[in-house]
């Protein structure tokens, strides 16, 4: 099928950080693996959103920009078949944007539960720019701007998704004639004659591992709390953080409590059969040497990393005569996505302009 007859899905990242982990990969990277053959797939990295918080480090975040292609590279999304979308270069966004920040109230962006976490947690304070709360309205408009059926997400962003639901909705109630009754999943379907209501109403897809638990067992995976193994780490220092786990068990005979890091690593990297019968045997009070259980866990996940690692290492390579490389290859590979992207996002944004009555004729916007 040609990606022009598949549905799409947008998902993205925001590039305050280098160093994706196991819990990324489980937890989404993975999912959009395997929807680049069923969806017309766009994957963005949020740039403009990484100023909400690092403002002062534009050289950051352009390094972590050219870091995530790198990475979703290594990990083998494919550039062929999905458009890596740089935001910064997609007029229609910050459009959209702002034509949506007057149609959601003020207050129910403010009550965001997601945007109050990342407060807490990031120590903003009462100090975050007006552009903090605002990212929440943009990222209404990342993912409307591509009308994709499908936002494979963190359970983290299902607020952001939800308010990008009613955001979809009440703009095809006010400017599309869809009545006020009609289900989310019949917006596309609904208006008059079916095709005024601009927007789809898209769907969250959660992916297959929700929160991976760090070697620690006390928290979810994550860089800053020194819990991770990256997908760069090499084999030796995945299989050292495995061995590094404390399985607490009083005898060789004892069972392994679920809420152990060992047990989850056990269900999600080894194939579902072979972790029902360690499982079995654990419960059934089986004599185990848990060392052996994490020499398995450990080759399995280095099998995985493998091709990962190698990938990346290559990358880091630079051009020579006759072959891109390097951060050159990075740039050819966003200004191709960047194309296919706004091809997408101008159409829409004429669509949802057209039903705002903003209409006045058909722009251009390209590469020189
Ligand atoms: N806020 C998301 C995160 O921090 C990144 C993001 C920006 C995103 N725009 C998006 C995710 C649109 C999904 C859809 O992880």
């Amino acid at each position: 099928m040609s990606n022009a007859a598949k549905p799409r899905i947008l998902t993205g990242d925001t590039p305050t950080a280098t160093g994706l982990h196991l819990g990324h990969y489980v937890g989404s990277l993975e999912t959009r693996l395997r929807l680049q053959d069923e969806y017309d797939c766009y994957f963005l990295i949020a740039n403009v959103h990484a100023f909400t918080t690092l403002a002062e480090k534009a050289g950051e975040i352009r390094a972590n920009t050219l870091g995530i292609v790198k990475d979703w590279l290594a990990v083998g999304l494919d550039p062929e078949r999905s458009a890596f979308v740089l935001q910064s270069e997609i007029p229609a966004i910050a459009e959209l944007t702002f034509l949506f920040a007057m149609i959601i109230p003020f207050n129910k962006v403010m009550r965001n539960p997601t945007l109050k976490t990342e407060i807490e947690s990031k120590g903003l304070g009462e100090t975050y720019p007006f552009g903090f709360p605002m990212y929440a309205v943009g990222q209404c408009a990342d993912i409307l701007a591509f009308r994709p059926e499908l936002v494979p997400v963190g359970e983290d962003q299902e607020a952001h998704i939800e308010m990008c639901r009613d955001v979809a909705m009440k703009f095809n109630q006010l400017y599309g004639g869809v009545g006020n009754r009609v289900p989310a999943d019949d917006h596309a379907r609904a208006g008059s004659a079916g095709e005024n209501a601009v927007f789809p109403v898209p769907r969250a897809r959660i992916g297959r591992v929700a929160r991976l638990v760090g070697i620690d067992g006390q928290n979810k995976m994550s860089k800053s709390l020194n819990n991770a193994i990256f997908l760069y780490d090499e084999a030796k220092v995945v299989q050292k953080k495995i061995n590094s786990i404390r399985t607490d068990r009083p005898t060789t005979t004892s069972p392994l409590p679920e809420s152990n890091p060992l047990s989850q690593y056990i269900d999600v990297f080894l194939p579902a059969e072979r972790a029902s019968q360690i499982k079995a045997d654990y419960a059934a009070g089986k004599t185990i040497m848990d060392g052996h259980v994490k020499a398995e866990v450990g080759a399995a996940i280095n099998a995985l990393l493998d091709p990962i690692r190698s990938r990346r290492a290559a990358l880091e390579a630079p051009a020579a005569p006759g072959r891109a490389g390097g951060d050159a290859l990075v740039v050819d590979v966003i200004r191709a996505g960047v194309k296919k992207a706004n091809a997408v996002a101008e159409e829409t944004l004429m669509l949802a302009k057209r039903a705002m009555g903003l209409d006045f004729g058909r722009r251009v916007v390209g590469w020189e």
